[in-house]
């Protein structure tokens, strides 16, 4: 079985080399990301496996398709950048649903304190020997609203964390989880509400057409003033311009963003000898009360080994039986989340 892995990284290649050795999988690693151009790339090999900021649009498949690839296998949770529909009946699509929520959430959390106790502020004035606490005044986590949005696998475990600090959970989710629901400390409200009540704001849901936008300045007007934003789920969740606008205009008391809706071709690379051509970001990173990371939640040892051990097996499963219970599927599929109605 030979699998050609687009935008490889040095801690991709040693995670999958301790299980593709042992799984009779041959990767061969390609720095460039997957796109029309690139993919002929694919010609010989059986599979691909992809990240996030590959593109798997119509084009895409079809040039996989007629090279006679046979699956693609996402090494993550996400798949807005997968024509899930135009798939069907060409290739297998595969991801890897769970790899480490905890990863995620306590990088969430991460932010969320390093922003308001103003850490990253604190970490630059001690390395220069300057002592003063002027300008750093952060506030308590204890008591505040945070408002969740999605309850799934991250943002549960990012609700249990926001209970261990004291905070009151409000949460969103197109399919509630009612048994996270005590009517007190959680309560799933309206995503009005949410807007309205909560002192931070975080993402937690996936990047659909509905969800798109999720965050404009429709819903920051709604906010309250100061409201903290955080963003460790998909770019495009938020329109970056109106976030722009909201932190130029005080409404926005902080934002920390882990994605980006235009991240593809800056995230993950140093782009430090080269001139940004982004204004929108350049003006977010520049802004004192906004912390970027670079699409690194997911990036703990543990999330890299269970991403490596689920994506070999799912290869396996495919190229060998020809199913997977993580397989995506448009309408009708055997995937869990066929199962659990959410099929798509
Ligand atoms: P999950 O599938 O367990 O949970 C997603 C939740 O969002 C579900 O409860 C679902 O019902 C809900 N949802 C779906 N449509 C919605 C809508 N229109 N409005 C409100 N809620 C909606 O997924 P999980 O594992 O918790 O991951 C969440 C997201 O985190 C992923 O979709 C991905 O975009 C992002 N992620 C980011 C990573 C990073 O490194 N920054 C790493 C892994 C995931």
């Amino acid at each position: 079985m030979k699998i050609a892995f687009f935008d490889a990284k040095s801690y991709d290649k040693s995670s999958f080399e301790a299980y593709s050795s042992k799984s009779g999988i041959e990767f061969k690693y390609f720095e460039t990301k997957l796109n029309e151009d690139t993919a002929r790339l694919a010609g010989g090999f059986d599979g691909v496996c992809v990240f996030v900021n590959d593109t798997v649009d119509a084009a895409v498949i079809d040039k996989l398709y007629e090279l006679g690839v046979k699956v693609i296998a996402l090494r993550c949770a996400g798949f807005n950048n997968v024509d899930v529909k135009y798939a069907k009946g060409k290739l297998h699509i595969v991801r890897v649903p769970a790899y480490s929520p905890y990863a995620v959430a306590e990088h969430t959390i991460a932010l969320l304190l390093t922003s308001i106790r103003r850490i990253h502020k604190a970490y630059i004035r001690s390395r220069d020997f300057n002592f003063s606490l002027s300008g750093m005044t952060g506030f308590d986590l204890h008591g505040k609203t945070v408002g969740v949005i999605g309850t799934g696998k991250i943002g549960r475990v990012f609700i249990d964390i926001c209970k261990g600090f004291g905070m009151k959970v409000l949460a969103f989710d197109k399919f509630p989880a009612k048994e996270i629901d005590n009517g007190d400390t959680v309560k799933y409200c309206s995503l009005d509400e949410l807007f309205e009540k909560s002192d931070i704001i975080s993402l937690h849901c996936p990047l659909t057409e509905e969800t798109h936008h999720i965050i404009d300045d429709n819903a920051i007007d709604k906010c309250k003033k100061g409201v903290v934003i955080l963003n460790t789920s998909r770019g495009a969740l938020v329109d970056a311009e109106a976030l722009l606008e909201g932190i130029k205009s005080r409404k926005v008391g902080a934002a920390c963003l882990d994605v980006y809706e235009e991240e593809a071709d800056l995230f993950f690379e140093d782009n430090s000898q080269h001139i940004v051509e982004d204004d929108i970001l350049a003006r977010l990173i520049s802004m004192p009360n906004v912390i970027v990371t670079s699409h690194q939640a997911f990036l703990t040892e543990e999330a890299l080994d269970n991403i490596a051990e689920t994506t070999v097996e799912n290869i396996k499963m495919i190229l060998e039986n020809g199913q997977c219970p993580n397989e995506l599927c448009y309408k009708g599929g055997n995937t869990e989340d066929c199962k659990n109605g959410k099929c798509f």
